[in-house]
């Protein structure tokens, strides 16, 4: 097979945790060919991805760019579609990720994956705000309804929260690691730099056989009493978690995710809505990337492959959060 007759998969959002994962899995299969939709192409995410034989494209996924991602479409067989974190008050999650999908359509793109959530809203009837959750399910009602062959993936909380948005600290000798849930409930987790790809690459395989599949990805399911028992393991450090789901206990280790009351809303929503309903729909078959790739990396394994010891590690957005939550943007 010739470079060029290997199918073409666009990537929105390639730049990001789950884009990079799926763009390199892809590009390191040989089966595929990958263009890269970023908003800048001189990225050292960007350049990583030319170097593996990306073709890089410069598109924002921002609302009024519909011309330019169809173009951006344009002869893929195949588009992994993502939409990026958008904090409240904005609300433009929804929207995006239809343009994405209608540019798709138009483009006459082959099989789409879309990166969805559950629908919160309907799930709790109104109780739970999630907007990040719920926007993307309504993406795939959306979809549901294109005349296009489509699957989605949903993926579980990253470990990567833990180390760049809840970042633990020193008091004494311990590392206090503040987490979002409560100390023994246990949740799914995943490394979406890890973990995507394998799954994506799995669905642009076999387009025909996931065709309407929702697809769970997940590393492990743990309570965040066992992710620090673990993190003391491997790490050797003293360590206690320590509550950031409750009002009181978000604000007091994040004191400056009071400055926009909607996303503080959306953080206990979503925590809320795990807590009561469970992260997954009961219908998910929670082990399907686990058989897929027996790599697919728990939390103890993660923990060992990246080294962390309870420092920042930045992933690339930090900055637009950092600005959106000090109210800059
Ligand atoms: N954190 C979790 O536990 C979790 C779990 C499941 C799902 N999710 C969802 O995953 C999504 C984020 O994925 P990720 O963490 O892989 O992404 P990420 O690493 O935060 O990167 C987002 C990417 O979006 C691109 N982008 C394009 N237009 C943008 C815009 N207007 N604003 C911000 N970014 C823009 C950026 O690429 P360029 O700069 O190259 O354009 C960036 O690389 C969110 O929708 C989130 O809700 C998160």
């Amino acid at each position: 097979m010739s470079a060029n007759d290997k199918p073409l998969i666009a990537i929105a959002g390639a730049t990001s945790k789950q884009g990079r994962s799926v763009a390199s899995t892809l590009l390191r299969s040989g089966r595929f060919r990958v263009r890269a939709l970023t908003r800048k192409k001189d990225s050292p995410e960007a350049l990583n991805l030319e170097k593996l034989g990306a073709e890089i494209v410069t598109v924002p996924l921002q609302l009024g760019f519909q011309k330019d991602v169809v173009a951006a479409f344009e002869g893929a067989d195949g588009a992994f579609l993502m939409t990026p974190p958008i904090i409240p008050p904005e609300t433009t999650e929804a929207p995006i990720g239809r343009q994405l999908a209608d540019a798709a359509v138009e483009a006459g793109v082959g099989h789409i994956v879309f990166s969805t959530l559950e629908n919160v809203d309907a799930i709790s009837g109104g109780t739970k705000f999630a907007p990040h959750f719920t926007d993307k399910a309504r993406v795939a009602d959306h979809i549901r309804g294109l005349p296009i062959s489509h699957s989605f993936v949903i993926l579980a909380f990253f470990y990567t929260n833990l180390l760049e948005y809840y970042l633990p600290r020193m008091e004494g000798d311990t590392l206090l690691l503040p987490i979002y849930l409560p100390e023994d409930f246990r949740a799914p987790f995943v490394d979406p730099l890890t973990a995507t790809g394998p799954a994506v690459l799995e669905i642009f395989s076999n387009p025909e056989r996931y065709n309407g599949r929702t697809l769970p990805i997940v590393g492990d399911v743990i309570s965040p009493r066992e992710m620090v028992e673990t993190f003391r393991e491997v790490t050797g450090l003293k360590a206690e978690y320590r509550n950031a789901f409750t009002r009181g206990g978000l604000l007091q280790y994040f004191p400056e995710f009071a400055a926009n009351e909607l996303f503080v809303q959306e953080l206990l929503g979503m925590v809320e809505y795990a807590v009561q309903y469970g992260y997954f729909g009961k219908e998910h078959d929670l082990e399907w990337s686990r058989r897929l790739n027996p790599d697919t990396l728990d939390w103890k394994q993660y923990l060992r492959t990246t080294g962390w010891r309870g420092d920042k590690r930045s992933f690339g957005l930090q900055e637009k959060r950092e600005a959106v939550l000090s109210g800059i943007t």
